[in-house]
């Protein structure tokens, strides 16, 4: 069936990320594609990793509204502008036309569309709604600390929708079947408080090092980040963000951290090629499968329907069966 068909929804809306802060290229302007859109980040001021001035990153549409050039493409930045390639029209960085160099005024009508950004968690964050005029509904809070040390990271491309693979945490009994754990760990509360949702569970873990029964909190702000909590013999904090490319495709990223203690600091690699390894076996059933709108559930279940409930208010005037 064509890819479409798998599952109803249309793009949600919130907080995304555009990518690692550290994984930014040098130059100053790059072009991402996430939303169905042509993107470029573009980033004032020096690239933060050499103790320099923290620098301000801007994400807007691709196209001048000029004549159409991608701004991607031989574009600069200029005294805190971005200036197009084609006709050097500059541009502020909450999209407003500052100067056009053959005209005595810049053009008001002339605006590239800029979306609300925000650095949290070593993410650059971008807000995406279809309709600008909605401004940040909720935030994204930094829960990193100096103390903070990287444990594991994995980028994943996937053929799937963001409710699809999101619905995986409160989908306890696939982790026997899929991710081969001895028994199905258990959900215990669900929190939701708006766009965010704060759900605490249990789970068993196999890594290199042995099995572990694992406490977790998982906090989602929205469709596009969530923090959770590993409690093992220590805490490893997973980072993860979500971010459509188009209606069939979500690139996700994971970055996993201790906080200094000895013993996540032991099995915190570890655990992080076991986090990705589930992903992993989780890809081919995301990819091959379809949404059911009324599915039959066991008794057990019933965190899934909650779980659907809250993810359809992400998506924009669109009803989404849950
Ligand atoms: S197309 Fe960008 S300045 Fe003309
Ligand atoms: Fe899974």
């Amino acid at each position: 069936m064509p890819e479409t068909d798998r599952f109803p929804f249309p793009l949600p809306f919130g907080w995304f990320a555009a990518g690692r802060l550290d994984e930014m290229p040098d130059a100053p302007v790059t072009t991402v594609r996430y939303h169905d859109k042509d993107l470029v980040v573009w980033r004032d001021g020096g690239d933060g990793r050499d103790g320099g001035d923290a620098p301000s990153y801007n994400v807007f549409d691709a196209y001048c509204p000029h004549l159409g050039a991608h701004l991607g493409v031989g574009s600069r930045v200029d005294d805190g502008c971005l200036v197009c390639a084609f006709h050097e029209w500059t541009f502020r960085p909450d999209g407003t036309n500052a100067a056009i160099p053959y005209a005595d005024r810049p053009n008001r009508k002339a605006r590239v569309r800029s979306y609300p950004t925000a650095v949290r968690n070593g993410l650059l964050l971008f807000w995406h709604h279809p309709d600008p005029d909605v401004a940040p509904a909720w935030e994204v809070p930094e829960v990193l600390t100096d103390d903070h040390v990287e444990v594991g990271r994995h980028t994943w491309t996937v053929r799937s929708a963001w409710q699809e693979v999101a619905e995986n945490s409160v989908d306890m009994a696939h982790f026997r079947s899929v991710h081969g754990l001895e028994r199905v760990g258990e959900i215990g509360a669900v929190t939701l408080d708006g766009a965010v949702r704060n759900v605490t569970s249990t789970q068993l873990f196999n890594t290199a090092r042995g099995t572990f029964e694992g406490a977790l909190e998982s906090t989602s702000y929205g469709p596009g980040v969530g923090v959770t909590h590993f409690d093992l013999m220590g805490r490893v904090t997973l980072v993860s963000s979500t971010t459509p490319v188009d209606r069939d495709h979500i690139e996700v990223r994971f970055t996993l951290y201790h906080a200094g203690d000895e013993i996540a600091a032991k099995i915190g690699a570890a655990f992080a090629a076991e986090v990705s390894r589930q992903f992993d076996e989780d890809i081919p059933i995301w990819e091959s499968k379809r949404y059911e709108p009324s599915p039959a559930l066991a008794p057990s279940e019933r965190a899934v329907t909650e779980f659907r409930r809250w993810a359809a208010q992400f998506y924009p005037d669109v009803a989404v069966a849950t």
